[in-house]
């Protein structure tokens, strides 16, 4: 760029006399744009046209930086048609210099903006992620701002062996080889040169095995089972993804959350690449608990695991619920002695293990003194009306999953003459029940 310049530069100032005729500007500014090292001295020539000459020469140049007049001693008449202006340190990011003929008023010649900056530093840091048979990305650090352009060659080099095999080239920190230019049985070095337009830099060639650097797609979970007759355990089964690194060693990390507890645990298990799934066992769960299950493998040797695959859900073989439920009635008022509505209601007690999926609860009642004549009535529902006669009743309701009944709980109904002896009075706060006991 600076040669290019300066190419034109003198191209002009031989051939001025020949550009002149259909030129509308009245004079040049050389260098034009520079870009320049910032803090760096700044050199300018502004370069009369012919027709000037003789009444006005340069002189009558005066130079402004940004609209402010830049002070005489910096300026310098090189001839009649050149002059001069040079600015020690300059430290602005952009600037816009112009020259002008200064007679009974000031008249512009030209102008030309001026950008400083950086030469690029040296990039460190180099970092790589490589997926096997898909592409081999590294990104680095590039240090200061520079504030021009800075074109990036990424360099893949065979170890011991200063050629090189293979390069990409961004804007960015960070570029990528795609397959198949990603070989993985050779050992290579990564090397980052930056460049701008006021110069390059190179980091060292730095030796990356591609083995340490291995990334993968999640793996995907196919199921998670409970095994019929065996409590308390699951079997989780996953599909390895296709691109896999070729070695022999795989580790994955299992990660199961008690969805009722909300407590989470990881086991490692090691995998033999050669059959892409994988499975195991998670042991010593609760009975009657849905899990959570999400599973992230890598390559031993490798920093990088891979990322995390879905969720999947699994619930473990049922024990009978080991809480009753919370129990209570209302008997209605009624006018036959015959016939009482008695609204029984519950409430599932949350217990330890947790009770699994309710299926339905089974209500039994009797009067206290005839237990042969006992019924049975099932609900899906937590409430059922019964119609009892006035003598006292036995009730009791079990909840019923998959595995079995939970102990009974049971309430006794007065018959109608003890009934005014106590009453009861139920109300819930918040959904939590409030019972008041008034004895009569
Ligand atoms: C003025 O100086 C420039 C640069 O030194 C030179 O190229 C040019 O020929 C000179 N012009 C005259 C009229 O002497
Ligand atoms: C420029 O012009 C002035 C008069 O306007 C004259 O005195 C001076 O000598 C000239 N300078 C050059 C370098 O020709
Ligand atoms: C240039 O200017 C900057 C800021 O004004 C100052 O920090 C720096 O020391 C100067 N450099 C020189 C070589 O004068
Ligand atoms: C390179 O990484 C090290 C450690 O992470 C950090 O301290 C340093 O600043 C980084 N270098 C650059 C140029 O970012
Ligand atoms: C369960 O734990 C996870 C983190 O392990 C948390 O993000 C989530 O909010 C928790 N959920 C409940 C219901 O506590
Ligand atoms: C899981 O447990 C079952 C039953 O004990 C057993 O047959 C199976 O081989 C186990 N699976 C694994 C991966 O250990
Ligand atoms: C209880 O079960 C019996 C027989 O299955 C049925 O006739 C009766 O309507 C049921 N009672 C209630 C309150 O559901």
């Amino acid at each position: 760029m600076e040669m290019f310049n300066s190419l034109i530069w003198m191209f002009v100032l031989l051939c001025s006399s020949v550009a002149d005729e259909n030129s509308i500007t009245d004079a040049d500014i050389f260098p034009s744009s520079p870009k320049i090292e910032r803090g760096s001295p700044l050199k300018l020539f502004c370069v009369l046209r012919k027709s000037y000459l003789p009444q006005r020469n340069a002189s009558h140049i005066i130079w402004k930086l940004n609209d402010e007049l830049i002070a005489s001693e910096n300026c310098n008449i090189v001839n009649e048609t050149v002059s001069s202006v040079t600015i020690r340190n300059f430290t602005y990011n952009t600037a816009y210099v112009k020259c002008l003929m200064n007679l009974d008023k000031e008249q512009l010649l030209a102008h030309t903006e001026v950008k400083s900056g950086f030469r690029p530093d040296r990039p460190e840091n180099i970092s790589c992620i490589y997926f096997y048979k898909d592409n081999l990305t590294c990104t680095w650090n590039a240090g200061r701002e520079t504030s021009f352009t800075t074109n990036y060659t990424l360099y893949r080099k065979l170890m011991n062996s200063p050629n090189t095999v293979s390069s990409c080239q961004n804007t960015t920190e960070s570029c990528s080889f795609f397959y198949p230019n990603t070989p993985y049985d050779r050992d290579f070095c990564f090397q980052v040169e930056a460049k701008n337009v006021l110069g390059s830099s190179s980091s060292d060639c730095i030796h990356i095995p591609l083995i340490k650097i291995e990334k993968f797609a999640p793996p995907e979970i196919l199921s998670v089972k409970k095994i019929p007759g065996i409590k308390q355990l699951l079997t989780v089964t996953w599909k390895m993804p296709e691109k896999i690194f070729p070695s022999k060693h795989l580790i994955c990390q299992v990660q199961y959350r008690n969805l009722y507890s909300n407590f989470t645990k990881f086991v490692n298990v090691s995998l033999n690449l050669e059959n892409k799934t994988g499975s195991c066992n998670l042991t010593g769960l609760w009975d009657s608990t849905d899990y959570s299950v999400a599973i992230q493998c890598v390559n031993n040797g490798s920093a990088f695991w891979s990322g995390w695959s879905g969720e999947k859900k699994g619930s473990t073989e049922e024990k009978a619920p080991s809480g009753k439920v919370d129990l209570w009635r209302v008997i209605e008022p009624s006018h036959s002695s015959q016939n009482r509505s008695v609204h029984l209601m519950w409430k599932p007690l949350k217990s330890f293990p947790p009770s699994g999926r309710i299926l339905g609860y089974k209500i039994q009642y009797f009067p206290e003194k005839k237990t042969a004549l006992k019924r049975t009535n099932n609900s899906t529902e937590k409430k059922i009306t019964l119609l009892l006669n006035e003598e006292a009743h036995i009730v009791s309701v079990t909840a019923c999953n998959s595995a079995g009944e939970s102990p009974e709980a049971i309430l006794r109904i007065p018959s109608t003459d003890e009934k005014s002896k106590i009453s009861q009075c139920h109300i819930f706060l918040n959904n939590e029940k409030v019972v008041f006991i008034t004895s009569v």
